[in-house]
């Protein structure tokens, strides 16, 4: 068995841009799908994978999410005065769900570069990465399955799926080898690359299963797509070395960093919330009359 997977990586330093004007004060990790902000969604599937200690990358004006992971002393003094018990445990449970650290990443480099300023914080051990952006709902979460292949095959793992060949241009895209129903052994890896010359119609998802040797491969990792230092052209120098499978996941992915993969998302998880779900279904039924 290698090494557990302990600790998830969050980076969440991005401006935002595609979401603007909402992400101009606001952090884009914390825009609400229903009733939450979207990096509580990840944080929920990382702990619901058994991963407690949480690194996210974070920068300037952006200190609303660490609000959000600790204690809101007068939030819950009036919730307790009034007798709110209900909230207070919901409010107070936010705080609880899992030990948060923070670092900045200062300048906007890249995911490559966001994932390299966790290095220290991470240490000499695998790690979870999850990008906020990418909500993904799943009977089992998805960053367990890929420990699970990680477990199996004792090696990095990245999770997949596929898109239409119009759209892969927007993604990393990786060239594959299958091993079973949903694990590829990959070959070879390209961030953005041209429709015309993506190697398959696999995109790389937001969640991947690390080992430390990425950290110094990130410090050899030139600027590439976008003049950005990429986690993509990282752990393609890694694929030199080492194999590293790609995991077609199982589950339904919204690009909530997107306005409209974010109104999906928005109307799709209100239908299945608990108490508002069956309301919303009647509305939106009487809306499409
Ligand atoms: C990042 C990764 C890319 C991946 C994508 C998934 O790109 O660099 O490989 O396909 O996330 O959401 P970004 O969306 O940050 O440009």
């Amino acid at each position: 068995m290698p090494a557990p997977v302990r600790k998830v990586v969050f980076p969440a330093a991005g401006l935002g841009t595609r979401f603007l004007p909402a992400t101009k004060a606001m952090p884009k990790e914390m825009l609400c799908v229903v009733d939450k902000p979207i990096i509580q969604y990840g944080v929920e599937e990382a702990v619901g994978a058994g991963i407690h200690s949480v690194i996210v990358v974070t920068g300037r004006d952006k200190s609303a999410m660490e609000d959000h992971f600790d204690i809101s002393y007068e939030l819950e003094t009036v919730l307790a005065s009034r007798n709110k018990t209900a909230l207070l445990s919901l409010a107070r449970s936010v705080a609880e769900i899992a030990d948060v650290a923070y670092i900045r990443q200062k300048e906007a480099l890249g995911l490559g570069h966001a994932v390299l300023r966790a290095a220290d914080l991470v240490g000499p051990e695998p790690f979870a990465v999850i990008l906020p952006d990418d909500v993904i709902y799943s009977q089992t979460p998805c960053i367990r399955q890929l420990i699970d292949v990680y477990e199996q095959y004792e090696a990095p793992c990245i999770a997949v799926m596929e898109v239409p060949n119009d759209k892969i241009s927007a993604y990393g895209c990786v060239a594959v080898e299958q091993v079973s129903d949903t694990v590829y052994r990959i070959k070879d890896m390209v961030e953005k690359p041209k429709a015309s010359e993506a190697p398959s119609n696999l995109a790389i998802i937001g969640r991947y299963v690390l080992t430390p040797d990425i950290f110094p491969a990130l410090r050899h990792t030139a600027p590439g797509a976008g003049s950005e230092i990429q986690l993509t052209d990282g752990i393609r120098h890694l694929l030199k070395s080492r194999q590293i499978y790609a995991v077609k996941f199982e589950g339904t992915r919204y690009d909530a960093g997107d306005k409209l993969g974010f109104l999906k998302a928005t109307v799709e998880f209100g239908l299945r919330h608990e108490t508002l779900g069956a309301d919303f279904r009647v509305y939106l039924r009487e809306l499409a009359l």
